[in-house]
């Protein structure tokens, strides 16, 4: 039904249209791949002549190299990167109203649509594809009275959720308009011509001069003008720049690594994971997983299956889990899984988490549950992977592609949708109240904001990454949810920095680790809140005291208003006050930039570390 995190161009000018929107949808292909359209205006009849398929770019430029469209110098395109409803020819945009007059591309989700797509219904239109976009194209069709930007105006008023649309018309030659409200959209100016698109990355080849798009603005595109007004038709104030990246710096959106652009990436990530859950009537709907309630409360054990980070957000999730709803829950490494024998059977609920839905350990993990009769739920990023298609059910991460190995935004998302999960059990079997369920959607809400701000004040850790460059090792220390973070910490840095590192549970210190500790040697803690459960919080103080005793380099991450750690820090590194269960989506955030900051103070490759694969595909 959704899309989100696609690539956008729209053009109008005297170029062949086509030319320059499948050379810009190049540019937007690391975006996402499953699909891609074109729709261009056609000179000869003023028609609208629109091609798109399923598969990567290639599939539509074979497609259009076979049959050829009529040219015109206005036109739209999109690649797709869906995370609901198939990556089909029809799910693929643009989509067209009955008429074919219209035709629009959109990046984003739009929360309201099953109501809108009733009432289109209606109104007796007929809908040829599952997706929230094709509502758009029948509600301009239905509003255009000769001014497309006045029709897209209305139409967007009347959408929730986040979105960016592009559209044109069969009567309206020479005009494209585009909306936005949240999803990104910029345009180019050039001469005699203008652009639009996701990114500056689609046109920097033809110009460099770009407006940035307000929250929920309109423009209408012709060759010799660019309009923006609000959505009411009142006049807007946009930002001009200059664009003085390079194409490669363009798609990694300024950034020098796809790793950084995917670390500030984070707070949309996690707002776009959290969009559409809350049904009309106030209660979590997980609508995807269609896994029925009945077979949902019968379910009396857990069994979590990753690999990697993956792994480390399954370990987070099964705090919460047992906590919401009291029931059992497991968590194994994917390669270990059925090499022992599990116990499994029709009651048992196996959760599969996988950022690319394509590891071989986790793919051979879910099959051999299912072989048991168990249910298999997959958390993952990538619609259409192999993964979700062999669940039963499926709950997508909105991460948007990510491109750098080592995983930081499917991380984050990950946690957010093993959250819902669990919040979404504990309302199905009755464990968690709806008020309570409620005050921790809210506190979730949140937390897009609060990785914003530990972003914002990252550089003293840069600044201590790079005077570390040189340690023989690091370590890194948790409790409870922190335990997690820890070895997500340690796993980052040996992936990066090729450095030994390694995560603890904070209480088995004296168990062994200990004796590892000398002078100088780096360890990064990671406190619990102090307010909640404190019990953790004064533990974890005293293992900070031991080990700085023993001479080790203390590095906290603590939450703000935790005077009590201070003492006891070499190096304090804040963060924003967090239920204990959440605060994984906080405390996080600085070890990524702390890897990523020491990696490159070492000269490696960040994007692309040695030895290491995106997607394991292998057994
Ligand atoms: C590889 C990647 C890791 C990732 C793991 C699991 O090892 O380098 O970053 O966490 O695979 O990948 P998945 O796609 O299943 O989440």
């Amino acid at each position: 039904m959704l899309a989100a995190m696609c690539g956008i161009v729209g053009y109008v000018g005297g170029q062949p249209a086509l030319d320059v929107v499948i050379a810009g949808l190049k540019r937007l292909e690391y975006r996402g791949y499953d699909s891609a359209g074109v729709a261009v205006q056609t000179e000869s009849d003023g028609t609208l002549a629109v091609d798109k398929r399923a598969g990567k770019l290639a599939n539509l430029e074979k497609s259009l190299a076979d049959t050829p469209l009529p040219g015109g110098t206005t036109g739209i395109g999109h690649t797709r990167w869906a995370t609901h409803g198939g990556p089909t020819d029809a799910n693929a945009h643009p989509h067209l109203d009955d008429t074919a007059k219209v035709a629009v591309v959109h990046n984003g989700i739009i929360e309201n649509f099953a109501a809108l797509r009733a009432e289109i219904a209606e109104r007796g239109h007929q809908l040829r594809s599952e997706t929230d976009t094709e509502v758009v194209a029948h509600l301009l069709g239905e509003e255009y009275e000769g001014d497309l930007a006045e029709a897209m105006r209305k139409v967007c008023r009347r959408l929730d959720g986040a979105f960016t649309l592009v559209a044109v018309h069969a009567d309206s030659p020479g005009v494209v308009v585009g909306a936005r409200r949240n999803s990104p959209l910029v345009v180019g100016r050039g001469e005699g011509e203008n652009f639009l698109a996701s990114d500056v990355a689609a046109f920097i080849a033809h110009t460099r001069e770009a407006v940035e798009l307000g929250q929920d603005q309109v423009v209408e595109l012709r060759a010799g003008s660019v309009t923006v007004t609000d959505f009411d038709g009142a006049p807007a104030e946009v930002r001009e720049y200059h664009v003085d990246w390079d194409a490669s710096a363009a798609e990694k959106g300024g950034y020098d690594y796809f790793m950084l652009k995917e670390i500030a990436e984070q707070p949309k990530a996690v707002a776009d994971t959290l969009l559409g859950r809350i049904g009309t009537d106030g209660r979590l709907t997980l609508d995807e997983v269609r896994i029925e309630d009945r077979v949902l409360r019968a379910v009396d054990k857990i069994v979590i299956v990753a690999c990697g980070t993956a792994f480390h957000a399954g370990m987070i999730a099964k705090y919460a889990i047992e906590h919401w709803t009291r029931v059992p829950c497991e968590v194994e490494l994917a390669s270990e899984f059925r090499y022992r024998d599990p116990i499994l059977d029709q009651q048992t609920l196996v959760i599969a988490i996988s950022q690319s839905g394509e590891t071989m350990d986790t793919l051979m993990a879910l099959r051999h549950a299912r072989e048991q009769g168990a249910k298999v739920l997959a958390i993952c990023n990538t619609n259409g992977s192999t993964i979700p298609r062999e669940s039963d059910a499926v709950l997508y991460t909105h991460a948007g592609p990510e491109v750098a190995v080592a995983s930081t935004k499917a991380f984050l998302t990950q946690l957010v949708a093993c959250y819902l999960v669990a919040l979404y059990l504990g309302q199905v079997r009755g464990t968690k109240w709806g008020d309570e369920i409620n005050e921790v959607i809210r506190q979730l809400a949140d937390a897009p904001r609060q990785v914003e701000e530990v972003l914002g004040t990252m550089e003293p850790v840069r600044e201590l990454a790079r005077s570390l460059a040189d340690a023989p090792a690091v370590l890194f220390l948790g409790r409870h949810v922190g335990y997690p973070v820890a070895l997500e910490g340690a796993l980052k840095l040996k992936e990066l920095a090729y450095m030994h590192a390694e995560g603890f549970a904070a209480g088995e210190l004296k168990h062994g680790p200990i004796a590892l500790i000398e002078q100088d040697l780096p360890v990064v803690v990671v406190v619990p809140s102090p307010r909640g459960r404190s019990v953790l919080h004064d533990k974890i103080v005293s293992n900070i005291q031991e080990i700085r005793a023993r001479g080790a380099r203390t590095i906290v991450i603590a939450e703000e208003g935790d005077e009590a750690v201070a003492p006891y820090a070499d190096h304090l590194i804040r963060i924003p006050a967090t239920p204990t269960l959440l605060q994984p989506l906080v405390s996080t955030v600085p070890l990524q930039v702390f890897a990523c900051e020491l990696a490159t103070a070492k000269g490696h490759e960040v994007d692309q570390p040695r030895n290491l694969a995106k997607s394991v595909t292998v057994e």
